[in-house]
């Protein structure tokens, strides 16, 4: 009897093929209501133009900084670039930590935050003083006019600063640099999606996508000039940020929500909003789990019938440890402890449920991101006008890089949705900082041409 309870509450999380096959095809007409002159501005799936016009070619070359902001880190970075046969990069980082009342705070004090990074930065690379081009990645959706400006669309993931939405990101740290009296020369806004296809395009030139799976979900490839109709010219192509976590905001695909996913959204910062992010995504997986946690205990499955402190706590559950419980090498008396470091005390049956629970909120998540690079890659094998596509995807992200399965399923699930490609998966090493630094170069080079 318990069995079947168990079961029940599970089934939601299994999905046919049928049932993926579907959310692909959702996801493909989604992608073209973006890119429609006349639909975008209502398409839940933005499709923004990045003004990136062709991966890296190798004559990338100079000394840049780099911003990262938006991911698990924030980063500063200085960028060494070598071209020609003997071509290089070099990358000098340093990690900040942004307090969640800064995150959440005003934007002013957010910009004077990373600005007061950067002035740390380069003290500590001894290059004080040093006017040196700077690429920002800035993992939010942006609306862009040219590649040095980016309007904030809206928060995503776990900010909230006040007096950013609507505003030019680009003016809000030129004004910050300001208000600290000294000057950096920012060329290129960059979402981390295009920031990781150029730094795996500058290995694999067949590198034409983007994806994360980390703390949001999100994917860029190159689109066909033709087809974006919001952009003049029609050769050539444009990268496009597809911002694909707000996938299902029409409530498209809410016959495959659950009612914990309906809880995981209610409990955000952004209710309503990036729907498929949220049943995709490093930061909301673990909140999941916890919700059916609880209701699996309110029915007297799990932990004694006993809701604890540490089960009411909000994000107790981060990736990390969604990771480890998952892993197959860890024996059940390895899950007991983690669950008892998070304050769960738990019988050893206990810590077989929630390992199921887990395993079947993770594999849903690879599967609908799956999905959605299906209907990625058959868009651009149609692009081409080929029987057969061959392309690489370059990939970063917590949730992709810990996860003891999710590479696998996600991976198999586009296998399955999308058989006339032969996708290669390319993990980014270095972050999207030298992504951003190579986008700043090219940007650099054909700024200073012009003049
Ligand atoms: C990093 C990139 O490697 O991956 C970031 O440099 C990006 O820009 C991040 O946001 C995504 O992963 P996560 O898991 O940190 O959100
Ligand atoms: C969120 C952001 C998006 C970013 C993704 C991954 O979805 O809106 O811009 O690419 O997270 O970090």
């Amino acid at each position: 009897a318990q069995r079947k309870q168990i079961d029940a509450v599970l089934a939601p999380f299994l999905l046919s093929l049928d049932t993926l096959r579907e959310v692909k095809n959702k996801m493909r007409a989604e992608l073209e209501y973006g890119l429609k002159r006349e639909t975008q501005a209502s398409a839940t799936v933005k499709m923004l133009p990045t003004y990136v016009c062709g991966t890296p070619d190798g004559t990338e070359s100079g000394k840049f900084l780099a911003l990262d902001l938006g991911g698990t880190n924030f980063r500063v970075l200085l960028v060494k670039i070598r071209s020609g046969r003997r071509r290089s990069v070099q990358m000098y980082n340093k990690i900040f930590a942004i307090p969640l009342e800064i995150m959440q705070g005003t934007g002013e004090e957010l910009f004077d935050h990373i600005v007061q990074c950067i002035a740390d930065f380069l003290e500590y690379m001894g290059i004080k003083g040093a006017r040196l081009p700077l690429g920002f990645t800035f993992s939010f959706p942006c609306r862009q006019a040219s590649i040095d400006k980016g309007t904030l669309v809206g928060w995503t993931k776990g900010f909230k600063a006040t007096d950013c939405e609507g505003e030019d990101v680009v003016d809000m740290l030129r004004e910050a640099i300001r208000r600290r009296n000294f000057d950096l020369d920012i060329v290129a806004v960059v979402n981390d999606t295009v920031g990781t296809m150029m730094t795996c395009g500058y290995e694999d030139p067949n590198c034409e996508i983007g994806l994360i799976a980390g703390t949001g979900s999100n994917v860029c490839y190159m689109e066909d000039m033709k087809n974006i109709e919001i952009v003049e010219g029609n050769e050539g192509k444009m990268c496009i940020n597809t911002e694909w976590g707000g996938f299902g905001d029409n409530g498209c695909i809410d016959n495959i929500r659950t009612k914990y996913d309906k809880q995981v959204d209610e409990g955000s910062l952004n209710a309503g909003k990036q729907r498929y992010e949220k049943m995709t995504s490093g930061m909301y997986l673990g909140e999941i789990v916890r919700q059916i946690l609880i209701d699996l205990t309110k029915q007297g499955l799990l932990f004694r019938g006993q809701i604890s402190e540490s089960l009411r706590k909000r994000g107790i559950f981060e990736t990390k440890f969604l990771s480890q419980i998952e892993s197959d090498r860890l024996a059940l008396l390895q899950v007991r402890r983690i669950l008892q470091q998070l304050g769960l005390d738990s019988t050893c049956e206990d810590s077989i449920i929630v390992k199921e629970v887990c395993g079947a909120v993770s594999r849903r998540a690879a599967q609908l991101c799956g999905a959605g690079l299906a209907a990625i890659v058959e868009k651009k094998r149609e692009n081409r006008g080929v029987e057969h596509l061959q392309i690489t995807v370059g990939v970063d992200g917590t949730l992709y890089k810990l996860h003891p399965h999710f590479s696998r399923v996600l991976q198999e699930t586009v296998r399955e949705l999308a058989p006339q490609c032969d996708v290669t998966f390319m993990l980014s090493e270095d972050g999207s900082g030298k992504g951003a630094a190579l986008i700043t170069a090219v940007a650099k080079r054909l700024h200073n041409i012009g003049r």
